[in-house]
């Protein structure tokens, strides 16, 4: 998507390393205004370039003291004065903005953090909406503060302790909140920020996913040439398959999908999904069975990542194959490949200053396709890389791409081999896990919930242990039952189902899987453990 072609005034946001700072982003899309986040050390070139309506500095962990603390380029000031651009510092940003600008920050005498009452003390521009003495709850997380302000601003809130909680130079368009209006711990902030953008800054909105979607059409025809053909590896998840679906709308069957059955899926997941790609998304798709490939080079390997690198390893064995094979059809190399990157990807990849963290972008360690050979020179195509996950989707449900398919739940790329403990080709351990899971899930929609909960999945243990089933002893499998919630993965609760749910569930899974006679719920969150057990 080219930036510039958005039919949207640009918020852009300067990251100096907030946690919240993506948050902003988020928000302020959610208001149908474009919005980019780049670092906040980004050179002035790249910031007139992208020719934004409105500029805001996040927060970070910084103080404006340190000798390295990060700061916008020189001469950002004097070009946002002088296009009429508007700039909003949150907490960090506002500290920025009063020391750059000549007044000074020192270090609070109280510092202030978390929930804090403000008091709106001059009822003009970021709070024209307001009346002097109105107060509302805000997120504080601040050691130093504005002790004097640069010539031209005013204080316009302060908070119940007498601290700077919002400043202003209307003529200037310069404005500064200390606390966080991001967070839902500030009820009144998005409300804040909505009519700093429309009546402050008159911010002009038009970000629909119609448009993204348009736009991306244009950007990969003029990338692909006629003649390009583009390969692209689907693996059943939304990213992957959202991306395939514009793409193959942009240059139609000059796409070639390759979809590999690693004799680690879930319950007739091929089958599954080859009908949603075939049927209902019409994609170009090449189903490589590669079951035993797989399981003769996992024979005998129990050690979690020697498995997981076994299974890349494969993986990019097939792909390479079956981009030969398609270049001996076509009698030329495929020159592109597609990408389900996203947004987080790209900022997670360059990291903010001051974070320690270098550049490592190219494309996402944890994908399959990660280890191609260099010799294959292929270009990358990525037209969900300036999206967010909830936006894929969105732009997924334009595409005509299943709802149910949509609200999958993530799945490992190493798969079933990361659920089963040790040997994946012992016990029957994958034919097991398999119905046991499907039991699972199924229980689960059936109940209704499977969209309150991230991910739930079932664990094969390859131990046994004695139970009595129809009057015998037997001595059979123990499953384990996980289902979390979570924002990203990062970390994780365990979910809390109800009794007579889990009741039942147990129940239909040993009186119908073979070989399993005790079910197990795994009540652990992240940290400290991880979400899948390998
Ligand atoms: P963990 O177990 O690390 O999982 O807490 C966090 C999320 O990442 C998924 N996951 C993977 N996804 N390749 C992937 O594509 C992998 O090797 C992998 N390992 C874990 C996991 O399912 C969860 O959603």
């Amino acid at each position: 998507m080219d930036p510039k072609a958005v039919k949207s005034d640009l918020v852009l946001i300067l990251d100096f390393g907030s946690p919240y700072t993506h948050l902003i982003t988020r928000r302020i899309r959610s208001l149908s205004i474009f919005s980019l986040c780049i670092s906040g050390t980004s050179p002035l070139s790249s910031i007139t370039s992208l020719n934004p309506k409105v500029v805001i500095l996040s927060g970070g962990p910084h103080s404006v003291h340190s000798n390295d603390s990060p700061s916008f380029a020189d001469g950002f000031v004097e070009w946002a004065q002088s296009n009429g651009v508007f700039v909003l510092g949150i907490c960090y940003g506002l500290q920025l903005i009063v020391q750059r600008l000549g007044g000074e920050v020192r270090v609070g005498e109280k510092q202030e953090y978390g929930r804090m009452e403000i008091e709106v003390e001059k009822s003009c521009g970021i709070f024209g909406g307001k009346r002097v003495g109105d107060r509302q709850v805000v997120w504080m997380s601040h050691g130093d503060e504005a002790a004097s302000l640069p010539n031209g601003f005013e204080v316009v809130a302060r908070s119940h302790q007498g601290a700077v909680a919002a400043v202003e130079d209307q003529e200037r368009r310069f404005y500064g909140l200390q606390y966080h209006p991001e967070v839902t711990h500030s009820p009144e902030g998005m409300e804040t920020l909505r009519y700093f953008l429309f009546d402050v800054c008159g911010v002009n909105a038009g970000w629909k996913m119609e448009d993204v979607m348009d736009e991306e059409i244009k950007v990969i025809n003029n990338m692909v040439e006629a003649d390009d053909h583009v390969i692209c590896a689907l693996s059943g998840g939304v990213d992957s398959t959202v991306a395939a679906t514009l793409v193959h709308k942009a240059i139609g069957d000059r796409l070639h999908c390759v979809f590999v059955d690693n004799g680690l899926l879930r319950y007739k997941e091929r089958e599954r999904v080859m009908e949603t790609f075939e049927r209902d998304l019409h994609l170009p798709v090449t189903c490589v069975d590669a079951t035993n490939q797989f399981l003769s080079k996992l024979k005998g390997v129990v050690d979690p990542e020697m498995k997981r690198k076994i299974i890349g390893k494969e993986f990019i064995c097939i792909f390479d194959a079956f981009a030969q094979e398609l270049e001996r059809k076509l009698g030329k190399k495929p020159a592109f490949l597609v990408q389900g990157t996203l947004y987080p990807d790209v900022i997670e990849s360059c990291p903010p200053p001051g974070t320690g963290r270098t550049h490592s972008h190219t494309i996402k360690s944890h994908h399959n396709v990660g280890g191609l050979p260099k010799d294959m020179k292929l270009k990358l195509v990525e037209p969900l890389k300036l999206l967010f996950k909830d936006e894929v989707r969105q732009l997924g449900r334009i595409l005509r791409v299943p709802e149910p398919f949509l609200k999958r739940h993530p799945f490992p790329g190493p798969g079933l081999a990361v659920r089963v403990l040790g040997d994946v080709t012992e016990f029957n351990a994958l034919d097991i896990l398999r119905q046991v899971d499907e039991i699972f899930i199924q229980s689960i929609k059936d109940a209704g919930i499977y969209d309150s909960i991230w991910q739930a999945f079932a664990v094969f243990l390859p131990v046994k242990s004695v139970g009595v089933q129809g009057d015998q002893r037997t001595h059979s499998h123990v499953v384990a039952l996980r289902a979390v919630t979570s924002q990203d993965g990062m970390t994780a609760d365990w979910y809390e189902f109800e009794h007579k749910f889990l009741d039942d569930v147990a129940r239909k899974i040993c009186n119908s899987v073979r070989g399993v006679n005790r079910v197990v719920q795994d009540i652990t969150s992240k940290p400290p453990s991880t979400i899948e057990w390998e």
